[in-house]
Order: structure tokens, then C-alpha cells, then sequence
């Protein structure tokens, strides 16, 4: 007789025959680095998140080096916001400055750096506007400018999170004409205007001043659209593609991954992070039960690279497993 149950009679016959894996080196941490000094500012919808200064990444550096994880999302919130976004591609831009800080001491990380406008413009759209219109073609040269700074500053991979068209043709051209031919793309290539990002809204301060994302963002009914969207990215150069948000959007990850032979990320975001802490918190749910489970579920979508808040968690876990 057939016994499905033969191979789950142990711990270590489960894990001789394990499928998927989640790997400590696939795990990208954001992390949120404000002006001032001496702060860590506890992201309310987030819980066990911070902003923190400059000054104080230290303590943060410690842990994430602590846990073993090697890779990290950086977003930055400037003090001073404007129409173009100009502390987005300053030199001294607060995401230049910490990117400078963050190689210097700790340069194993690898440091990712999100490319778009809504942290930085005082209307909190990720492109230029006009009007209520968002630009398009007029924000490639600024999202190009910003790419170049940020590689500059040190960043080992650029991962353009605006949605605007041909931006990856665009940053391509802009970094390999200063010298940055070996610095890949992450290209959020199917990123959709989801209800899922608020928490990080509130952490970045970048939500928008009037209207939505819906013009330049995806419709969360399409999935072939987001095919297009990545083959576009591919042709474009993107070395990376990704899927945002992760869990609602599972079958667009299984679908990407099986059609494209690229490397495939999936970000689980913010919302999808406050939902599991609002939970676990109540003692509603099993919080590392669930975060695991929630990561194989990634993982068996297709995901390579996770992009996760509970990454230190994931990572500890790992470890005593
Ligand atoms: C910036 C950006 C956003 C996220 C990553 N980069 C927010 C947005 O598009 O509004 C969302 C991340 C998250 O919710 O965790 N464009
Ligand atoms: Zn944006």
C-alpha cells in the first residue's frame, strides 16, 4: 500500500525530503534611515521597526551582522522635500550619506539601494508632476541622476522602485556611461498599487499628497500585464525582477518564475508584515510559525530572494532549526 506518512516519521526523514529551503543569504532586510541625531524612531504600524540616524546604525549593524544576514534595503527620509525631489540624486542626499556610512563599516554588506521619488518630493508622487499628471519621460533623467549617486555613494545594486516606463533602459545608460557597467538592476518589474504598502507610508513619509498610484503602478487584477512588465525590464537590461507585494500575489511570482530565466525576488510587505505583528500580538496567531510558513509559501512561488521586515527573525530561526 501507497503510505504518504513513510516519509514524514521523523524530523530528519521531513528533512531528508524536503523541497524548498529558505536560505539566510537570500534575505534582504529594509531598513529606514532618517536626519538628526541620536534617534530611533519606532514605526508605529510596525512594530520592531525603526528610523534611525546615521549615528545610530551602528547598534542596528550589530544585529544584522549578529544574525547573519548580509543584505539590505536602504530608504532614506530627507529632512527637506521638494517639487523634483532634489535630496533624492544630492550628493549629500540622506540615502547617499548612509549608503558612504554603511560600506565603510561594514563592507561584506550588500547594499541595495530603492530608486523612485516619494520619499523626497513634496507631493509624494514617484514621478515629476504636472498638475495631477504624473510625468513620465521627464522623471527618467532624474531617476537616472539618482542611480548614479547612489552608486557612487557605494550602492551594489540599483532597484528602481517607480514604475515609470523604460526607467531600466534609462538608469542602464546612466550608469554605464559613468562607469558603473558591473552594477546590476533589481527592477521592481511587477509592482502593484496595493493596499498593502501603508505601514510603509507612515515609515517613510512618502504617501501621496492628492490621488493615488493607480497611473503608474499595476491594477492588482493582471497577471499577464506583469509578464509584459518583465519582459519589457529584461529588454531594458534588468539583471533581477521582482514581484511586490508577495503573499496576495503568489501566482504572479509562479507564473514570472516559470517564464522568465532571470533571478526572481518577491517583497513581503509592509501591510503584509503588520498583519502577521497585529496578530501575533494579540496571541492570535503563532508569529514564527506563521512567518515561516509564509516565507515557504514564497519560496515555493518561485521566489529566489526574499525581501522581508521579519528578515533577523527569519534568520534566527534558521539557525536553532
Ligand atoms: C517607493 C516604495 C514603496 C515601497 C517600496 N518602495 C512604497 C510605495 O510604492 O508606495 C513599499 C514597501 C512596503 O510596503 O514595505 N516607491
Ligand atoms: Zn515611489
Amino acid at each position: 500500500m501507497r503510505r504518504m506518512r513513510r516519509l514524514r516519521s521523523s524530523g530528519a526523514m521531513r528533512s531528508l525530503v524536503q523541497e524548498t529551503r529558505i536560505h539566510r543569504q537570500q534575505l534582504v532586510y529594509p531598513i529606514f534611515v532618517t536626519e538628526g541625531e541620536n534617534m530611533k524612531n519606532p514605526v508605529a504600524s510596525m512594530p520592531g521597526i525603526f528610523q534611525y540616524s546615521i549615528d545610530r546604525l551602528d547598534e542596528l549593524c550589530k544585529e544584522i551582522r549578529e544574525r547573519g544576514v548580509q543584505n539590505l534595503l536602504i530608504f532614506g527620509i530627507p529632512a527637506h522635500k521638494d517639487e523634483r525631489g532634489s535630496q533624492a540624486y544630492a550628493r549629500d542626499g540622506i540615502t547617499q550619506r548612509a549608503i558612504r556610512y554603511l560600506k565603510e563599516q561594514n563592507p561584506e554588506f550588500l547594499v541595495i539601494a530603492d530608486v523612485c521619488l516619494c520619499e523626497y518630493t513634496s507631493h509624494g508622487h514617484c514621478g515629476l508632476v504636472d498638475g495631477c499628471h504624473i510625468l513620465n519621460d521627464e522623471t527618467l533623467p532624474l531617476l537616472t541622476e539618482m542611480s548614479v549617486s547612489l552608486a557612487k555613494a557605494g550602492a551594489d545594486l540599483i532597484a528602481p522602485s517607480d514604475m515609470m516606463d523604460g526607467r531600466v533602459a534609462a538608469i542602464r545608460r546612466g550608469l554605464d556611461a559613468a562607469g558603473f557597467v558591473d552594477i546590476p538592476i533589481m527592477s521592481y518589474s511587477a509592482k502593484y498599487a496595493s493596499g498593502y504598502y501603508g505601514p510603509f507610508r507612515e515609515a517613510a513619509h512618502s504617501a501621496p499628497g492628492f490621488g493615488d498610484r493607480k497611473t503608474y503602478q499595476m491594477d492588482p487584477p493582471n497577471v499577464r500585464e506583469a509578464l509584459r512588465e518583465m519582459e519589457a525590464d529584461i529588454e531594458e537590461g534588468a539583471d533581477i525582477l521582482m514581484v511586490k507585494p508577495g503573499l496576495a500575489y503568489l501566482d504572479v511570482l509562479r507564473a514570472a518564475s516559470q517564464r522568465f530565466d532571470y533571478p526572481m525576488a518577491v517583497y513581503n510587505v509592509s501591510g503584509e508584515y503588520a498583519m502577521v505583528k497585529a496578530a501575533a500580538a494579540q496571541g492570535w496567531i503563532d508569529e514564527r510559525r506563521i512567518v515561516m510558513e509564509n516565507m515557504l509559501a514564497m519560496k515555493r512561488a518561485g521566489a529566489d530572494i526574499i525581501i522581508t521586515y521579519h528578515a533577523l527573525d527569519v534568520a534566527g530561526w534558521l539557525e536553532d532549526e
